[in-house]
This record gives structure tokens, sequence and C-alpha cells, in this order.
């Protein structure tokens, strides 16, 4: 592993204990950030990102279980470190802003109090200099900096508010690592694109590496360094933001392309991903988009595509047939 690596994700598997049987959620995931980067992992409903995130940072249900692979973060196994050193990683090096947040903010415990907690704790700042540090913070995010907004409660803020406030949370301790769970799928799109746009500020101006989570590709298009697509609990295609809009491989990311208004490139239609994909438990045998995909071949019924390097590296695609011309409908 290079010297480089902040977080290593290798062959990741996870597996659920539900009434209808075992099933993995995670199939073998494989991703790696380096550090500062603006990681997007990009996947349909149930891919498995909210599941990668949990992993990451040991927060999975007693019904999970990590049945394979490794997650390293600086050189350290997060899934086997201990309770303690664990705590201080959490919080301190990687924070989360929840796909929920409104589940992980107390609701009527003062804005201010809920930041001061943390940042007396890992910080060791006293009272006032912690009041004063989370007044700044207010200010980074875009919340007004007065004491009659620090003093209010989450019940208080609006949506868009109450996210900010979980974004100044998870930076209060300048975390090397943020991870961003579906910041935003609750608002509108405008606010939706104004705090992808701020976490984009915040990680430009701490250093710090952001893996974000959406199902909106879109969203992501002019923030993100690295983009990995994620299909039914496996990474099917990961590369360069730039590279992987310039010239996607794998029939799902050129499908999910083709969605974007004013994506269409080359002025060909690509048509419309059919069906949906599969849920837990129904993970069909080889490739497992290969229902969906215009080019699948008996082969792709059978065995999984390993996800291998492409012509141009770091580019990476999951596919017996990457970048090949879809049939005419
Ligand atoms: N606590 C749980 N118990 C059983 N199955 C679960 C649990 N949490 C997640 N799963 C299953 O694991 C799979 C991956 O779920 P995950 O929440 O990671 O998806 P996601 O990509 O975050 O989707 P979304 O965009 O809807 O948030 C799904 O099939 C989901 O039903
Ligand atoms: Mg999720």
């Amino acid at each position: 592993m290079s010297q480089d690596v902040l977080l290593d994700i290798k062959d990741l598997a996870v597996e659920f204990s539900a009434r209808r049987g075992r099933f993995q959620a995670l199939r073998g995931i494989d991703l790696t950030l380096l550090p500062g980067q603006f990681h997007a992992l990009v996947g349909e409903s149930g891919a498995g990102k909210t599941v990668t995130a949990f992993t990451i940072l040991r927060l999975l249900p007693d019904s999970a279980r990590v049945v394979q692979g490794c997650v390293s973060f600086q050189h350290h196994d997060l899934l086997s470190m201990s309770g303690d050193v664990l705590c201080n990683v959490r919080g301190r090096e990687i924070s989360m802003i929840f796909q929920e947040s409104a589940k992980y903010l107390n609701p009527s415990m003062r804005a201010d109090r809920q930041i001061m907690e943390s940042v007396r704790f890992h910080l060791g700042y006293s009272d006032k200099a912690a009041w004063e540090y989370t007044r700044d913070l207010f200010a980074k995010v875009g919340l007004p900096p007065d004491r009659e907004t620090l003093a209010r409660c989450p019940l208080e803020f609006s949506g868009g508010m109450r996210q900010r406030l979980m974004i100044a949370m998870a930076i209060a301790c300048t975390p090397l690592l943020l991870i961003a769970d579906e910041p935003a799928t609750a608002l509108n799109a405008g606010t939706q694109k104004q705090i992808t746009g701020l976490l984009r500020k915040i990680r430009l101006e701490s250093g710090m590496a952001l893996l974000y989570m959406t199902h909106n590709i879109g969203l992501v298009r002019y923030s993100a360094d690295y983009i990995s697509i994620i299909y039914a609990g496996k990474i099917i295609e990961s590369a360069p933001a730039d590279i992987l809009f310039e010239e996607p491989l794998h029939p799902y990311t050129r499908l999910l392309l083709a969605c974007i208004p004013g994506w269409n490139k080359r002025g060909r239609r690509l048509g419309e991903i059919r069906g949906a994909s599969p849920g837990p438990g129904d993970i069909p045998p080889g490739c497992a988009f290969h229902p969906r995909c215009p080019l699948a071949q008996p082969n792709c019924r059978e065995t999984v595509p390993p996800l291998v390097r492409m012509k141009k590296a770091p580019h990476r695609c999951a596919c017996f047939y990457p970048g090949k011309e879809f049939p005419q409908a």
C-alpha cells in the first residue's frame, strides 16, 4: 500500500441476518481514498452506501457482520481497533454527516451546547473558548453567528439549517476524513447544491478528505476528484471524475450519465436503465447488472467480472465488455 493512502477498503463483505435468512449487503468493496480527496460514492437506493459508511465507523447494528475484507485508516486496521482507540478516531479523525441528521441531533438541546460538548471532549477547550470556537464554526457553515441562533434548539431550525448544524458538528475537530452520507437528499435542489458547495469549500480550506455518498451523480460532477460507482454491494467502476465523465466504460455508468440533462455524450441517445436494481437476497449470479444490461452475453450470467485496471489507469471497471457500443434499439 502506498504511503499516501488515507483510507483503504479491500474486498469488504458485510452480511445481514434477517427474517428471510442471511444476505450480503456488501459483496467485496474496494475503495481507496487519498488525503484531501473528494471521493464520491454513487449508487441507487439499497446499493450499500450507508452500510459502507457504517462499517468504516463500526456503527453497524448487531444483525450485521463483516465476513471478509479489511478497512484501514492511516495504516491502522479499523475493524480490529480497541474501543478506546476507536472512540478517539471517531469524531476526532473521522467524522460523519448522517443521512437522517434529525436522528443524530438532540432536537431539544441548545445547538451551541451540542457542538461545545465535542470540542471540550476532543480538543480540551474551556467553556469560553469552546463557545467562541462554536460561534466561528456557525459563521463558517453559513448559520447566523449570533447569540440568539446559537442558543436555539435544532427543533426550531429549518431542514437546511439543521444540515448546516450537522456539518458544523462534524468538522468541529478538523477531522482528516469526513463521511457525508447523502447530506442533502431530503432538501430542495437549490439547498442540495449549496450544501455540496459548502462541503467542497470547507474541504479545500481545511485539507480534509471527503467521502460523499449520493445517488445523484450530477450533483458531484464538478466537485468530486474521484468517483466510485456502487451497484448491488460492489464497486463496478471507479475513476478520476473527469475521466469517468469523458469516457465511462461500464454500461451501468453510461446509462446513469445519460440521465443527466446536458451530458448526452456526442449527441448519442443511450436509452433508459430498464428494470430495477436487485433487492437484498435477490442478487442474480454472474454480473449483478446483467438482467438490465443491453450488452449482456451468456458469460455475464455465469461469471462475476472482476474490477480491473483499464488502459487509462487508475480507471477501473468490472465488465467483460467495457466501452462496447450498445446495440441499436
Ligand atoms: N439494519 C439493516 N437490516 C437489514 N438489512 C439492512 C439494514 N441496513 C441496510 N440493510 C440492507 O443493506 C442493503 C444496503 O443498504 P444501504 O442502506 O447501505 O443502501 P444505500 O445505498 O445507503 O441506499 P439509500 O440511497 O436508500 O440510502 C439494502 O439491501 C438494505 O436493505
Ligand atoms: Mg443510505
